[in-house]
């Protein structure tokens, strides 16, 4: 299988940047037969912008939030109809920034990912320990309790689904986790999913790795049979970083032929 790079550009750039990104992002892949499957995550007011940059490439459009209901008196909401109506294919699910900033419970994530695949959008669903729980030597333990709730109940489709395991210590601290580590619990991701879905469904299902990726250490994890690519989030947004990662994910999918 490819790889997966998905660049999270979170609340870093307006609608001006992120057609200026989106367009170097489409640059960047010209002409590359061993391209990575790439999704790019812009905030939501520049989602109809970057999607007719990127209509018509391989490029895929990814949300960064959903509401977990369609309709309704949910002031400033977005819901999955919507995102799906403007062409996303993707939408980040459980991010621990919205768990930690904005109060998403376990319960809130899994009807998120219950909205996003009612409207056959590929939820990309972020499960991960903080710093006092790796300490305590729980990560596996929470990873575990947050991937069975988030999926509590779910039917999946064939069309999909991505995991991204992202320690919280590891996001924006410059601090990545230990290949070997996100392996491992890489591992633990595979054997939840096969406890919950079918085989066949299991292995459409990729399993990323998210927290302080840069061009220098994006060998390391893309490497590992284990990973199948990387949630990106600051290095996304600075064109050099993102087009070295990506130029590297290309080298390993090239090695791996
Ligand atoms: P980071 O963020 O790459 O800046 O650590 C990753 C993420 O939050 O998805």
């Amino acid at each position: 299988m490819s790889k997966l790079i998905i660049g999270n550009w979170k609340m870093n750039v307006g609608v001006r940047e992120s057609l200026a990104l989106a367009r170097a992002v489409l640059l960047g892949m010209r002409g590359k037969t061993f391209a990575p499957d790439v999704v790019v995550c812009p905030p939501s007011v520049a989602l109809t912008e970057v999607r007719k940059a990127v209509a018509h490439s391989r490029i895929g459009l990814g949300a960064q939030n959903l509401f977990f209901e369609d309709v309704g008196a949910y002031t400033g909401e977005i819901s999955g109809r919507m995102l799906a109506e403007i062409g996303c294919g993707y939408v980040i699910v459980g991010h621990s920034e919205r768990r930690n900033l904005f109060g998403e419970t376990d319960e809130i994530v899994k009807n998120k990912v219950l909205a996003a695949l009612r409207h056959r959008l590929i939820p990309i669903v972020c499960v991960g320990e903080n710093e006092e729980e790796r300490k305590c030597g729980e990560a596996e333990k929470v990873v575990e309790r947050q991937l069975r709730m988030a999926l509590d109940g779910v039917r999946f489709s064939p069309h999909g689904c991505v995991i991204a395991y992202e320690p919280v210590w590891a996001i924006g601290t410059g601090n990545a986790g230990n290949p070997a580590d996100v392996v491992r619990i890489h591992t633990t991701i595979w054997r939840i999913l096969s406890e919950l879905m079918e085989r066949t469904l299991v292995d459409s299902v990729r399993i990323v790795y998210g927290g302080s990726i840069n061009s220098g250490n994006s060998y390391a994890f893309l490497r590992e049979q284990a990973i199948d690519g990387l949630l990106v989030g600051g290095a996304s947004v600075k064109i050099s970083q993102w087009s070295e990662i990506l130029h590297t994910a290309t080298q390993v999918i090239e090695s791996q032929q």
